[in-house]
């Protein structure tokens, strides 16, 4: 029974594969390969892409689909979350999509080895198939097969962020530079390259990947303003000039925050084509461990 929980957990021979498969199923959408499949997601945190572009995966592939709203559930009466996924998984589902506020959840339901986890997003631990489809819009923008000595900086509050920290590792994995671009509460202690200011890098690095600060996870305000924190982190034309830099963000955006309104129609931001590209990364994603291994 093969999980998802980081994408360390696939070998490079199956992220090569997940590669490939996604843009063989861009190109022409491929056989009802999982239709005899159920999947059940179970998201605990808000989600707008993650969700819907995981049932659009599932559901191009001939598989359905439940839906647990966690606050309809039992859990909402006390019952456990273990008890609440044995229950789950004791119908016998071909796999539990789950997104959690702690880092380690889908995890200790891994461990339970009782139907494949795959995680959708895990406190600010990891968020693997975003990772994923970020690199594979990468990979698609370059128009190449490896990112290797290519330079990606990372910029917003990446101390925070699953997307970052998945994306982090993947990164790094497949040979890529990141530096990381962030006022000094927003940084997390690594090794990375660090700046407080992206002026200092912006002139070599091949992709800017934007963030959201994610106030529903600072215990308490760290910015009163965050105009004045925009003054300095926001991406707008003025600070990419003419740059032939690749421009992402994992979404939500906040507007003229992250990402100012000029360079979301600016034809280097790519934000809309890693939501279109996350449904084919996704349907490769549930091919592979739901169907090869
Ligand atoms: C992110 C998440 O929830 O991890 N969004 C996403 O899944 N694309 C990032 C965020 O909420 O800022």
């Amino acid at each position: 029974m093969q999980h998802l929980i980081d994408t360390n957990d696939f070998t490079e021979e199956q992220i090569k594969t997940i590669m490939e498969d996604a843009k063989t199923f861009k190109k022409k959408m491929p056989k009802k390969l999982l239709a005899d499949k159920l999947l059940i997601t179970l998201f605990f945190e808000s989600s707008t892409r993650t969700r819907s572009s995981f049932e659009v995966a599932a559901k191009r592939l001939g598989a359905s689909v439940i839906h647990l709203d966690p606050s309809k559930s039992s859990t909402n009466k006390g019952e456990s979350l273990e008890d609440t996924f044995e229950n789950l998984a004791a119908m016998e589902p071909d796999g539990v999509i789950i997104r959690h506020e702690f880092n380690n959840t889908p995890k200790k339901l891994a461990n339970k080895e009782l139907t494949p986890i795959i995680n959708a997003g895990a406190g600010n631990y990891a968020h693997p198939t975003q990772a994923l489809l970020d690199y594979f819009t990468m990979l698609e923008h370059f128009k190449t097969d490896t990112l290797k000595n290519r330079t990606i900086a990372i910029v917003g509050d990446i101390v925070s962020s699953r997307v970052a920290s998945s994306g982090i590792r993947l990164f790094t994995r497949m040979g890529m530079n990141v530096v990381l671009v962030a006022p000094k509460p927003f940084m997390p202690d690594n090794d990375l390259p660090k700046y407080e200011s992206l002026d200092d890098v912006i002139d070599s690095v091949d992709i800017v990947m934007s963030l959201r600060a994610q106030l529903e996870r600072h215990k308490a305000p760290i910015f009163e303003d965050y105009d004045e924190y925009a003054k300095e982190y926001c991406i707008t034309k003025e600070r990419m000039r003419n740059r032939d830099i690749l421009l992402l963000h994992p979404g939500p955006v906040m507007r003229n925050i992250d990402i100012s309104d000029e360079m979301l129609k600016d034809r280097r931001c790519q934000v809309l084509a890693q939501v279109r590209n996350g449904v084919f990364v996704r349907m490769a994603i549930l091919k592979e461990l739901l169907l090869d291994s």
